[in-house]
């Protein structure tokens, strides 16, 4: 890679690894990436479950154009914009019933989003008179994002073990992880939600709020809880007078074939954070959306949240985001990401996936609608860990076949356990699906050969 007028040998852009060159990537358009070197790759990860709608949309990128040249920026301790107010408007009627009458806070991402549920709900707790509760009870073996909040409620061992002298730990309780289920699955969703009514008891009423992805996102690969789990979940929540918020940062917006994941077992959260297919790349865009209650709690107590971002609803931001909205709807890219739809792209997917199942590493395909993951082990028997950066040299093998994966360590217990998260834009044909499926057969059997 040229550094032109950069002395050191390394890149004067704060790369994700000094050990790994990047191609530079040129465009965009649909499923696809093209980089400088003429190469194409289909983008199986969607860039980290982002790209929902695609690459290169063209309405997204006139109206981001238009607000610019109406206006850039205006400060929100000064002013409201229409480009925020539509999007807010829009995306609590997205979000479904049990968010009417409720406000949306817009962030730069998902981490700031994340940073913005926890300080709600302790200010919810305030305003209602319970100041002594102020713990967010989390999960194991999950994320929630980068900042020294966000990660002091994540689980990805990985992510955070160097910075734990730095945070302000809580208690977690298990992510339900069916494929290793610690409870072989013998009534597993009460014996997870049971570990939350526990540590709700250890807190002696000092916690706010319960954090979780209801679909697990990067860290365990896509592994749905069972049926019961999320409505066992909302029920210890408002026995237990807490705050359920749910990280739909990565399953949000249509991504697992409903608007949002808690929606598959018919169950709302208090707060829900939203980024990733948000913005859908086209901008740094994050959200919290907070059902009424939340917000009365605040507009008729104190009357202002004791939190401010200098971009907090940003005006450009927010139009690339109604715009990716739209096309969402338009398009009809929820029931795409649909697998249980016969004739959608998601149902496509499944029934490519299943071919994986050939590979003798495949030791689990799991996920729902475009959020999928592949566990790989050493012997399906035993279910024994897979050699450690399989799943690196298998998404390195894909990409060479130009196909992108997202791989991942640490499934098993944090440190051991290899993965790969697959979460391609709704756009995507049929037979990219099939073409893109086939390469990763390739590239697994290329790596186990030489395992
Ligand atoms: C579930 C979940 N929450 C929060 C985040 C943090 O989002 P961001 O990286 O946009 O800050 C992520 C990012 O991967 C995520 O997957």
């Amino acid at each position: 890679m040229s550094n032109s007028a950069h002395a050191e040998p390394w890149p004067a852009c704060f790369p994700r690894s000094f050990r790994r060159n990047y191609p530079r990537v040129l465009r965009g358009g649909g499923a696809w990436l093209y980089d400088e070197r003429g190469s194409k790759y289909l983008d199986l990860a969607g860039s980290a479950g982002v790209s929902f709608i695609g690459h290169g949309d063209r309405a997204v990128a006139q109206n981001i154009a238009d607000q610019l040249g109406r206006l850039e920026f205006a400060h929100t301790s000064m002013f409201t914009t229409s480009a925020a107010e539509e999007l807010a408007c829009d995306l609590l009627a997205f979000a479904g019933a049990p968010y009417r009458g409720g406000s949306v806070y817009f962030t730069s991402g998902g981490s700031e989003a994340v940073e913005t549920a926890l300080k709600l709900a302790r200010q919810y707790q305030m305003e209602i008179g319970h100041g002594e509760r102020f713990e967010v009870i989390s999960r194991r073996q999950s994320y929630h994002g980068a900042t020294l909040g966000a990660m002091a409620v994540s689980g990805n061992q990985r992510r955070r073990a160097q910075y734990l002298p730095m945070m302000r730990e809580f208690r977690q309780i298990n992510t339900p992880y069916c494929y290793r289920c610690p409870y072989r699955c013998a009534d597993c969703a009460g014996a997870y939600a049971a570990e939350l009514e526990q540590a709700l008891e250890q807190t002696s009423g000092r916690a706010a709020a319960f954090i979780c992805e209801p679909i697990s996102g990067a860290t365990l690969g896509a592994a749905v809880p069972p049926r019961e789990y999320i409505r066992h979940i909302r029920r210890i929540c408002d026995a237990h007078g807490i705050l359920w918020i749910a990280d739909e940062v990565m399953t949000g917006c249509g991504r697992t074939g409903r608007n949002f994941a808690a929606e598959h077992w018919q169950a709302a959260a208090d707060i829900i954070v939203a980024g990733k297919g948000l913005g859908g790349g086209y901008a740094p865009l994050g959200a919290v959306i907070a059902t009424r209650r939340v917000v009365e709690a605040i507009a008729d107590g104190s009357g202002s949240f004791v939190h401010g971002l200098t971009y907090n609803a940003h005006p450009v931001a927010v139009a690339a985001g109604s715009a990716v909205l739209r096309r969402i709807k338009q398009a009809g890219l929820v029931g795409a990401a649909d697998c249980a739809r016969p004739g959608s792209v998601a149902n496509a997917f499944s029934a490519a996936l299943e071919s994986l199942g050939e590979c003798r590493s495949v030791g689990d395909v799991r996920g729902l609608g475009l959020l999928r993951g592949i566990e790989f082990v050493s012997h399906r028997d035993t279910k024994a860990p897979a050699k450690a950066g399989m799943a690196a040299r298998v998404a390195d093998a894909a990409q060479r076949k130009g196909v992108l994966v997202y791989p991942m360590q640490g499934c098993i217990d944090g440190s051991r356990g290899e993965h790969l998260l697959l979460a391609p834009p709704a756009v995507i044909s049929n037979d990219q699906i099939l073409w893109g499926t086939e390469q990763l057969r390739h590239a697994i059997l290329d790596i186990e050969q030489q395992e």
